[in-house]
């Protein structure tokens, strides 16, 4: 950053019209006018969901000896959300306004709405009820109650049926966790807030599966473990804290919840939660299945039902949540403010900027030499058109952490111009270091959190 700059963060309608206009995400099907709460991701915005599910996957599987991976399906047997619980308690109160039909959720609303149960707007609400969370279809080509199916509104319990396969197929021995990223559905009273909260989202998960006597211990340590996961992906650390529910919050399943909150522009939110869900869902599938899913330890020869830490962040949130922490507006000059997301390098949908300072006399061709080189080891963006800061610019905008310019000194000497994205530095270095270069830059910020 410049010496003399202000910063300032971005309101929800800058981070809005920045992802609409570079090609983040866009409203659902936008040309028949959108379908509300639902967003697709454009060209950007895929890589950078990619990337964070990419450095979650990483952080779980790779960097933990004692996770392993699994990809369940969507659709799933109906006896499994029977005795999960959500067929009979997964469900909002929901109250509506009788003059607009506006409709809320009961828990949403202040508690001045709440208590003379008037909306809003000024009307009566009606008496609220139950309203089901899960989307119900059928499987097949005729409509009865035999063929009922539900889209899964949590990836969860997917890993809870498959555990005695992972159990058997693997060399894993308690403690040990299963970790899964995908789609989860949920129809939601009310979507807001972007990408935030919509019926159709992703979740990354890992259930932890643990000794009873041991919950409480491998409880701690997934929140550290979690806390310190976003400290690497280089969010701010005063954005975040914890929040323990309630008595009257904890979910049917768990015996003790916290949440990892965000501050994103509209207030202090849920971004992951990290629950200890005892051994419920495993006793509850072992009763509804008539299987029997205790584990043996073959050292003690203990059989047991294992507790579950579970760790549940959504991804699609998270893009908010990267989105909401890397942006700022940054003031160069009286009448020079720059737009600047400010990535970590390895969630940036493109890490390096490619640019001949004209495209005549050989420049062009010499950069998509160099580009292409790059390409083996970065994602590279070649651009050409326009006045080199302005092209600079258009990289702070997407968050691109290294720009290179080639120019008439390069044909004489080999230098290039390598520029920073956050400290807009520029140092002139041989062609043939770029790769180390960018690599050390890009190792600094990986050593954060180690
Ligand atoms: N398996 C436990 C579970 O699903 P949850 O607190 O209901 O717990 C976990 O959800 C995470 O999933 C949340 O912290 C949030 O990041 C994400 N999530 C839940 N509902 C969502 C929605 N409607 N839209 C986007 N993300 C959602």
């Amino acid at each position: 950053m410049s010496d003399h700059a202000t910063t300032s963060a971005g309101t929800m309608e800058h981070i809005v019209s920045l992802c609409k206009r570079r090609g983040f995400v866009f409203q659902s099907s936008d040309i028949y006018g959108g379908l509300s709460s639902a967003w697709d991701y454009g060209p950007l915005g895929v890589e950078l969901k990619n990337r964070i599910q990419r450095f979650w996957w990483r952080e779980m599987t790779q960097l933990h000896d004692d996770i392993v991976g699994l990809d369940a399906a969507i659709m799933m047997h109906p006896r499994v959300w029977e005795a999960s619980g959500h067929v009979d308690s997964f469900s909002d109160l929901m109250v509506e306004d009788t003059v607009t039909n506006e409709r809320f959720r009961w828990d949403h609303l202040p508690e001045e709405n709440q208590r003379t149960k008037i909306s809003p707007a000024g009307n009566p609400l009606s008496e609220p009820k139950q309203f089901n969370l899960m989307f119900k279809t059928h499987l097949g080509p005729v409509q009865e109650s035999s063929s009922v199916v539900y889209l899964r509104p949590e990836t969860a319990q997917g890993i809870y049926v498959n555990y005695k396969n992972v159990l058997q197929t693997s060399r894993v021995r308690i403690p040990f966790g299963i970790a899964q990223v995908g789609k989860a559905f949920r129809n939601e009273i009310v979507t807001k807030n972007f990408i935030f909260r919509t019926c159709e989202f992703e979740q990354m998960e890992m259930q932890f599966f643990v000794h009873p006597s041991e919950d409480e211990k491998w409880f701690e340590y997934w929140k550290e473990q979690r806390i310190n996961y976003y400290r690497k992906m280089g969010i701010k650390m005063d954005r975040l804290r914890f929040a323990q529910h309630g008595p009257d919050e904890l979910a049917h399943y768990a015996k003790d919840a916290f949440d990892i909150q965000f501050l994103f522009p509209f207030g202090w939110q849920e971004l992951e939660g990290i629950h200890n869900r005892t051994d419920f869902d495993l006793s509850r599938h072992s009763e509804f299945a008539g299987k029997d899913l205790s584990y043996l330890d073959d050292l003690t020869k203990e059989r047991y039902l294992p507790y579950i830490i579970e760790t549940s962040a959504g991804l699609t949130r998270s893009v908010l949540m990267v989105l909401s922490d890397a942006y700022e507006e940054e003031t160069i000059a009286e009448d020079d403010v720059r737009t600047v997301l400010r990535f970590h390098p390895d969630l940036a949908p493109i890490t390096v900027g490619v640019f001949p300072l004209v495209k005549k006399d050989g420049l062009a061709e010499l950069a998509r030499d160099i580009e292409r080189e790059l390409r083996e080891d970065f994602t590279t963006f070649y651009d050409q058109s326009g006045a080199i800061g302005r092209r600079y610019r258009r990289q702070d905008e997407i968050g691109t952490p290294y720009c290179i310019t080639i120019d008439y000194e390069t044909k004489e000497n080999n230098t290039v111009t390598l520029r920073y994205r956050d400290s807009m530095e520029q140092v002139r270095i041989p062609v043939a270091e770029l790769t180390i270069r960018i690599k050390q830059a890009i190792r600094e910020y990986q050593r954060v959190g180690e």
